[in-house]
């Protein structure tokens, strides 16, 4: 089975390279389930959902999230009733969405699991004991089970990777924008990388307009973000799974300049 996992959409030009790339990219590497993290969609802040649906249209069959998800208000109405856009699990009880789905895919059934690092980000519940209580619960539908580790820490992800090697298909990282050249597979069988990178603009500054994070590191004042624009890149990994055991067999970077 060929998964593909494409990191943190970001603003117009992220969702012009979605819109160009997803459904060739699908068909490219024939395959059979996509995960998109959407969090920056809407202009790197949130995403709305009209944006939501469509790149549910265009090829995702399940959006991941992080930090992000609640910056577009609209969006809070709109998770509460499509469970295919996940925010992190690990966001205290009564939150609004979930955190986990399974879904068919062809004959077999797949789950994805997002879940928060709280290394220089806002704290919230643990993402260790949330896996620890989801994973068997996944494990009991389907032996297929992505994780998308939303972390600020590369070592957070490292940690959340060696943590559930065995236990999940794949640990994909998200949210740090910089792809990394990590992508492995571990010895219990995960596919592994620290960071998808991002689907977004390349010539800013983590998707935001480079002059304005200049002007910031450079003054210490408070500035208004923009998106980048110009040349924009997709990111993201596709994995090979055996379904039967849920075992990753490999996993490969991608990075197509949109
Ligand atoms: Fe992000
Ligand atoms: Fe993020």
């Amino acid at each position: 089975m060929n998964i593909l996992m494409v990191g943190d959409v970001f603003g117009e030009p992220g969702r012009a390279a979605v819109a160009k790339h997803l459904a060739r990219l699908r068909q490219e590497h024939a395959i059979d389930f996509c995960v998109v993290n959407v969090e920056n969609a809407a202009s790197g802040f949130g995403v709305i959902p009209a944006m939501a649906r469509q790149v549910l249209e265009q090829g995702a069959d399940v959006m991941t999230s992080g930090n992000h998800i609640w910056d577009r208000k609209e969006i809070v109405e709109y998770i509460t009733k499509e469970n295919l856009l996940l925010r992190p699990a690990n966001y205290p009880a009564g939150t609004p969405g979930v955190g986990h789905v399974t879904i068919k895919a062809g004959p077999h059934r797949v789950a994805v699991l997002n879940l928060m690092g709280r290394v220089f980000m806002n704290p919230i519940d643990c993402p260790f004991r949330k896996a620890d209580e989801v994973v068997p619960e996944l494990r009991k539908e389907t032996p297929i089970v992505l994780v998308d580790m939303h972390a600020e820490a590369t070592s957070e992800s490292v940690a959340m990777g060696w943590y559930l090697d065995g236990r999940v298909s794949a640990v994909v990282g998200t949210h740090r924008h910089v792809q990394t050249a990590d992508e492995r597979v571990l010895p219990g069988g995960t596919a592994y990388i620290t960071d998808l990178g991002m689907t977004g603009p390349t010539d800013g500054v983590i998707g935001v307009d480079r002059e304005i994070i200049l002007q910031r590191f450079l003054s210490q004042m408070p500035v208004r973000f923009e998106a980048a624009k110009g040349p924009a890149a997709l990111h993201g990994v596709v994995i090979v799974v055996d379904p039967d055991s849920g075992r990753a067999t490999a996993i490969r970077r991608l990075r197509v300049a949109a």
